[in-house]
């Protein structure tokens, strides 16, 4: 198993419940005027429980929606049977699916899911997920700072590590804020939000 998933497999009915809580423009405010506004191609990548690819689908995107987690990407599925959503098992840093469609996407998300990669595997993270972001597209990231639920992988990931890595790849820096968790239990947990564009 992929030591970044470790623990959303067994906690995936609860997260499930929990993630669809979240309101999608509430959550990604600070990004959210990135996001197009005219039908466009989106890539979920880490898409959970697919609250946000349903969002996006509703808005009248065409979504791949990325979740290697079987128990997280079923649920998804049955939670958000939409036509506009394509669901896909596969897996940072590589994402050899994904890129082996040969396609590009005006927007990629992975929110709440890079810092649960090490150093080496965002370093190599960061060029296969840019390879996948059209021209004049963006590039949408979450960072999460504060104690570590247990059972699961993180580290804690600079927003200056990260855009120095996006910007090796054509990638210039929008958006670089902080917030609060949107989740009332959590007040010691803080995120970065970043949006590039390509
Ligand atoms: C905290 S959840 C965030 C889910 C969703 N993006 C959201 O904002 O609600 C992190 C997600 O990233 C996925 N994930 C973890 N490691 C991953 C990896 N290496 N590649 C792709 N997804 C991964 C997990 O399975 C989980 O669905």
């Amino acid at each position: 198993m992929t030591d970044s998933i470790a623990g959303y497999a067994k906690e995936a009915s609860s997260l499930l419940v929990t993630y669809e809580r979240i309101p999608p423009d509430t959550l990604h405010r600070p990004v959210w005027h990135l996001i197009p506004t005219i039908p466009s191609r989106v890539l979920d990548i880490g898409a959970g429980s697919g609250r946000d690819a349903a969002h996006f689908a509703a808005m009248g995107h065409q979504v791949l929606a990325v979740e290697p987690v079987d128990a997280l990407r079923e649920g998804a599925m049955k939670l958000h049977p939409s036509p506009r959503i394509e669901w896909l098992a596969d897996t940072l840093p590589s994402l050899e699916r994904v890129r082996a469609r040969g396609e590009t996407f005006d927007a990629v998300l992975a929110t709440a899911v890079w810092m649960h990669l090490d150093e080496r595997e965002r370093a190599d993270a960061m060029p296969a997920v840019a390879s996948l972001v059209a021209s004049g597209g963006v590039l949408i990231l979450s960072l999460r700072h504060g104690p570590i639920p247990p059972g699961r992988r993180m580290f804690d990931v600079s927003a200056e590590e990260t855009i120095a890595l996006a910007a090796r790849e054509g990638l210039a820096c929008l958006v670089n804020a902080v917030t609060g968790s949107v989740q009332a239990k959590q007040p010691d947990v803080t995120w970065t939000r970043l949006g590039f564009r390509k």
